[in-house]
């Protein structure tokens, strides 16, 4: 029962769109028929407004964060690991826009710098290393990720691996068309329309 609440607080926290709210509140397109038509942070950056983009990145990390402090002070430990997990899930599937969310990068930041700030640190740090160098937003998602996994199950106990486990796996498969695009050299790179 436990369990099933703290997926509920944390898929309904996770399913709220602030891109795109963020975008239509402040009178700029519907951001999924723009660039990648994600409804992320990136994606938002490519209406050239920075701030909603930014504002946007912090509220869909908060949410896995607020989602996680919510269950560990409701229902105990480890219960934020299940509420940051679906929170990323509802980010990705989220009720509201028929289940066409995000690829939870944001959130996934969130969850990590907000319950295990270390592993939340080498994703940040491979994140920013693999921007800087490629531009590729994708790509720098894809490795934070993976290299964040592997950190995990080396120094950390099977609650944490499980949680980044599982948002590794949802993260890859909604970078699916991401992937095929940097193997066909037609990703595009950050700020750049898509
Ligand atoms: O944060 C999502 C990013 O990894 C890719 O976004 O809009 O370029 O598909 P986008």
């Amino acid at each position: 029962m436990t369990i099933a609440l703290a997926a509920l607080i944390g898929y309904f926290l996770g399913s709220i769109p602030f891109g795109l709210v963020l975008t239509r509140l402040t009178g700029g397109p519907d951001i999924r028929n723009i660039g990648s038509g994600n409804i992320g942070a990136t994606n938002v950056l490519r209406t050239g407004n920075k701030g909603i983009a930014a504002l946007t990145l912090l509220l869909d990390a908060g949410k896995a964060a607020g989602a996680g402090y919510l269950a560990l002070h409701l229902f105990g430990a480890p219960m934020q690991f299940i509420a940051a997990a679906a929170a990323l899930f509802g980010h990705c599937y989220p009720v509201w826009l028929r289940f066409k969310g995000g690829k939870g990068v944001a959130t996934f930041f969130g969850a990590l710098l907000g319950l295990v700030w270390p592993v939340g640190l080498v994703a940040a740090t491979t994140w920013l290393l693999v921007a800087y160098t490629t531009k590729y937003s994708s790509a720098a998602a894809l490795c934070a990720a993976a290299f964040s996994t592997a950190v995990s199950v080396m120094f950390f106990p099977w609650p944490v691996t499980t949680m980044i486990g599982f948002m590794t796996v949802l993260i890859v498969w909604r970078h699916r068309e991401n992937i095929a695009r940097l193997k066909a050299g037609t990703e595009s790179k950050i700020g750049q329309e898509g």
